[in-house]
């Protein structure tokens, strides 16, 4: 495995592999990577002969009081990992080689980005879009790989690759969840003992509105209802948002007609996790 620290190492060797034929593949991550991040890069390697992992913490889709500092990383870890895993080249730059000093370029993503995550955390999606169209130019995918967990993410990602023609083909990865549920993520390592045995609720409450949905409930406000419910009984849970959205637009729905997308972010204890399920019949 070939670990590459600079943008313009990346862009040369990804141009030499494009002249060899090769297919790349990319897996675009934060790092502390886990096995959701490895599912990811098989599903990269099914469609790719040259897999890149990009790790990079990336600050420009933080808060000023969000977690950049303490997010957690393992460089020597992580690289093991991509190593076991087949990864072909991890491509880790400093914060420093990704952005000049004076940068003042940014992507904007202007319907889909504006509710859910993107409310409760403005800019964030202006700094995934613009690192990700980063990645594209420097990586010079076929295709990339995403997560479905970050569900806004993946939609907002899409509409950039179509609205500014990247001729890259996104794939989703479904979830990789603990065995109670609970979705693999870098920030569960925040968790204590007693938060992490609280933090299934999430699960517990999409379960739950999956149950209804099924059982023929079509109503967004009692949907939300039924999950405020299971998640109150997680003390240590404050919920920061339970939507109800349109699949495709990301707009609230009143009665589910069309595949609705549920999703949550809820902090346990400090710690905000998301998770999400789709309803279709
Ligand atoms: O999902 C993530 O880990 C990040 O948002 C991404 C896509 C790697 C961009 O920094």
């Amino acid at each position: 495995m070939r670990i590459i620290r600079t943008s313009g190492e990346m862009q040369q060797t990804a141009l030499t592999l494009r002249a060899a034929g090769r297919r790349i593949g990319l897996v675009p991550t934060m790092g502390f990577l886990h096995a959701g991040h490895l599912s990811l890069v098989r599903l990269a390697r099914a469609r790719s002969d040259a897999v890149i992992l990009s790790l990079f913490v990336n600050p420009t889709q933080f808060g000023p009081r969000e977690d950049l500092g303490s997010y957690p990383r393992d460089f020597a870890r992580d690289a093991a990992l991509c190593r076991e895993a087949d990864v072909d080249i991890l491509f880790a730059p400093e914060a420093a080689k990704m952005y000049a000093p004076d940068a003042s370029v940014y992507v904007t993503e202007e319907h889909l980005a504006a509710g859910l995550c993107g409310a409760a955390r403005p800019g964030h999606f202006r700094g995934v879009c613009t690192v990700v169209a980063k990645l594209f130019n420097l990586c010079l995918p076929h295709v990339a790989v995403f997560g479905a967990k970050d569900a806004q993410q993946l939609r907002v990602i899409r509409r950039m690759t179509r609205d500014l023609n990247f001729p890259v083909e996104i794939v989703a990865g479904p979830t990789v969840r603990e065995a109670d549920g609970l979705a693999l993520s870098s920030r569960n390592s925040y968790l204590s003992a007693d938060e992490r045995r609280q933090a299934p609720v999430l699960r517990r409450a999409l379960d739950e509105a999956e149950r209804l949905y099924r059982a023929g409930t079509r109503d967004a406000a009692a949907l939300r209802n039924a999950l405020q419910g299971i998640i109150a009984q997680a003390p240590a849970a404050r919920i920061d948002y339970i939507a109800v959205v349109d699949d495709e637009t990301l707009a609230p729905v009143q009665t589910l007609t069309k595949p609705a997308l549920v999703a949550l972010a809820v902090y346990i204890g400090t710690t905000r996790l998301i998770d999400n399920t789709v309803l279709q019949a």
